[in-house]
């Protein structure tokens, strides 16, 4: 198969100013809880795009794990390399791709550390091989062999038994949207694309974009 051949005509669904919400966190929140109930792959996952001190983006997959209205939060090592790249620079992008609902979700934003509090409450609600696994995984650093991690797991375990505290370099980032773009595909490639602009006043500007 050639690659330049595939190509798919996108159906499923329309996004109207008249019937898309003025606020783009309750329009979101309807897109995910859509995603979630159609039992699309992991409807969670987003991208994350960073830019380093070199002025380079760099991009990776997180999970969302709380959204209100102060904005969206993950959890990640401060120590990794996005963590590095939003101590020299907090601004960064979101997106969710739900490839079976032809929709894509943009955000834009400016990102901070959440509280110890909500991290703690967090980290505490996860497995306990996964906080073990924060213990042992210095995250983005190279390490000699998959043997360093087997050995860390193992070392916190012992240590830590079935109370594994967090670490103080573990926990969530909060993205303060500042732009949304919500993309649904459409016919003939003549997409449907609404973009979301904060405005100083309070409230959210709605423009429709060409596809
Ligand atoms: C579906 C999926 C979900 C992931 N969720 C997270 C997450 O919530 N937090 C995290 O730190 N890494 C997560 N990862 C791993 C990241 O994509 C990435 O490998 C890691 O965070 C290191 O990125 P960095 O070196 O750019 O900091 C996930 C990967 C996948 C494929």
């Amino acid at each position: 198969m050639n690659i330049a051949d595939l190509r798919k005509s996108y159906e499923k669904a329309e996004l109207s100013e008249s019937a898309s919400h003025p606020d783009p966190m309750k329009q979101f929140d309807q897109w995910l809880q859509e995603a979630i109930s159609s039992e699309v792959p992991e409807p969670n996952a987003m991208t994350l795009a960073t830019v380093g001190s070199d002025l380079r983006p760099s991009t990776r997959v997180v999970l969302i794990k709380g959204l209100d209205e102060r904005g969206i939060v993950w959890y990640t090592n401060y120590h990794s390399r996005k963590g590095q790249e939003l101590a020299g620079n907090p601004f960064a992008a979101l997106q969710f791709h739900w490839v079976e609902l032809e929709r894509v979700v943009r955000i834009e934003g400016v990102v901070e550390k959440v509280s110890d509090e909500e991290s703690d409450a967090y980290f505490h609600s996860r497995p306990l091989d996964s906080r073990i696994g924060a213990w042992a995984s210095p995250q983005s650093e190279v390490i000699e062999g998959r043997s360093v991690l087997v050995a860390n797991a193992a070392k916190y375990g012992a240590q830590f038994l079935l109370r594994p505290p967090r670490p103080p370099h573990w926990g969530g980032y909060r993205l303060k949207p500042e732009q949304w773009q919500f993309w649904q595909g459409r016919k003939s490639r003549l997409h449907d694309r609404l973009r979301y602009t904060a405005q100083a006043e309070g409230g959210w500007l709605r423009e429709r974009l060409a596809p």
